[in-house]
């Protein structure tokens, strides 16, 4: 059983951005089992950077879309967006200079990010520029 499994409720139904976050938690259920199965911190650091990598490709997807709409909330959005690329950006500094490894109350941490801010944000997001 995956540590993050998908659950259509998570669904925003805009195609591009459901792909996008189906990607990030399979990115964070492959973290969660490279953790589980005791890889190196070469298996896990390689998972981690394809992470931070997808979540900034989406994010600057997800904001493309905010400006072509005129979504009136973008700034709050994308402040949120900031935040979290900067507290994984810190975690990954400290996981590459060898202070910190992967641990369960990181996946639990991104997990549980993602899951709020899909169901909040992104599905606030996806209504908002369906009605334009
Ligand atoms: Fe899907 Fe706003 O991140």
């Amino acid at each position: 059983m995956a540590m993050f499994p998908w659950d259509d409720k998570y669904k925003t139904n805009h195609l591009t951005i459901d792909t996008d976050h189906k990607k990030l938690v399979e990115l964070i259920n492959q973290l969660a089992d490279a953790m589980q199965a005791g890889k190196g911190r070469d298996v896990c650091g390689k998972v981690l950077n394809e992470l931070v990598n997808y979540t900034k490709t989406h994010f600057a997807n997800e904001e493309k879309l905010m400006a072509a709409h005129g979504y009136v909330k973008t700034a709050e959005h994308k402040a949120e967006h900031a935040k979290f690329v900067q507290e994984v950006a810190d975690f990954k500094g400290k996981f590459d200079s060898g202070a910190l490894t992967v641990t369960s109350s990181l996946l639990n941490f991104l997990r549980d990010w993602l899951i709020n801010h899909i169901l909040n944000s992104d599905k606030a997001l996806v209504q908002a520029i369906s009605r334009k």
